[in-house]
């Protein structure tokens, strides 16, 4: 017994000088010391033992139990271990920086490309009364065409130009600034407007506008025209096409609504499926399907615009006898689905990183 426990103790250290890393001090300590180890063999051969032998081996084996115990340990403290090599020519990782939102990205686009043809930005005031959102722009108290812009009243004293409000579009910054300058002008608005909407995929209580206007002696629909042609070729890309469909908004005449040519089908209403996407669906033969962007129409729905009606001129001391105007407005968020193929306004506003990331 005495000789294994010599024995036993020897090769311990041999073991110990060798492997020096975290991981074969590991292993070492479970050889030597663990259930299935030579000591846990020995200390099974003591209940075999005379009863002075059992005193002495049984000492003997703690003694060394201690020693192998201690000796491990040291080792570990003291350090004197090789540490795996740290590679310094690895490439690090990248921080995470942040980066601006999406929609402020579109929104500061579609601003420069009107700064370029000389458009001035002036923001209004989200918190408006009833005058600036609503009379001035010639919609009266009564008009049905009221509802059309509901809206969240707030709750404190009236001011003399009614009640206080959240805007419900950028058109009163139109009021503003014809207010306070002289023509001409031409002055691009951004900003958030507040609607009681129900929350959908299409829809939100709060969202993003950017108005434009130009008052000017001779402006008619063709400078309109030509400055919305410029900002599609611009943003979206020189070959779309513009359609503009009559429409009525009070506080301009005429009005319409203007579309662009599909982005995704280029007005083909629908498109021819590739070989690829054909095997996918398990088919042989290209077929044609829908398209999902502009549902087959081949058109999307870009803006509302028209000439500033004659009395918004008026309501700001501009005589429309010598001036003209034209106005359009349109929805930051409805532009950047567009372009990016979003099908859901809300991830806009939910801040999932994954999402973000990809502008
Ligand atoms: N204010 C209108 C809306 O919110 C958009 C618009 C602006 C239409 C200017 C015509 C001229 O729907």
């Amino acid at each position: 017994m005495e000789e294994k426990i010599k024995q036993l103790f020897q090769e311990f250290n041999n073991r110990l000088k060798a492997d020096n890393d975290a991981k074969s001090l590991e292993e070492i300590k479970t050889d030597f010391l663990g259930r299935k180890s030579s000591l846990a063999k020995l200390f099974s051969q003591i209940p075999s033992l005379s009863k002075e032998e059992k005193a002495v081996y049984g000492k003997a084996l703690n003694v060394l139990k201690n020693k192998m115990t201690v000796l491990l340990e040291q080792k570990l403290s003291t350090g004197q271990m090789t540490e795996p090599k740290t590679d310094l020519t690895f490439p690090s990782r990248i921080p995470d920086t942040g980066s601006l939102h999406v929609l402020t990205k579109v929104n500061r686009q579609i601003c420069s490309i009107f700064e370029n043809i000389g458009f001035s930005v002036i923001e209004g005031t989200e918190i408006e009364d009833e005058w600036h959102n609503f009379e001035a722009l010639n919609i009266p108290l009564d008009h049905p065409s009221r509802d059309a812009f509901d809206t969240f009243y707030l709750d404190i004293p009236e001011s003399k130009k009614g009640k206080y409000l959240l805007r419900s579009h950028t058109s009163p910054s139109q009021i503003r600034v014809m207010k306070n300058a002289k023509p001409p002008l031409a002055v691009i608005s951004p900003g958030r407007v507040y609607r009681p909407d129900e929350v959908d995929a299409t829809h939100s209580f709060m969202f993003h506008q950017i108005e434009g206007f130009a008052v000017a002696e001779s402006l008619d629909f063709s400078h309109l025209k030509g400055v919305l042609l410029q900002f599609a070729h611009t943003f979206f890309s020189p070959d779309v096409s513009l359609r503009f469909r009559p429409h009525f908004f009070p506080f301009t005449e005429p009005s319409a609504e203007v579309d662009i040519s599909c982005i995704i089908c280029r007005n083909k209403k629908s498109f021819v499926q590739t070989d690829k996407s054909c095997l996918l669906a398990g088919r042989r033969k290209p077929q044609t399907a829908k398209c999902s962007v502009c549902k087959g129409k081949g058109w999307l729905e870009i803006l509302g615009c028209g000439m500033i009606h004659p009395d918004v001129l008026k309501a700001c001391g501009i005589s429309p006898k010598k001036y003209r105007g034209f106005a359009f407005g349109m929805g930051v968020e409805r532009i950047a689905m567009l372009k990016y193929g979003v099908d859901d306004i809300r991830l806009f506003y939910e801040n999932d990183v994954r999402f973000l990331d990809q502008f």
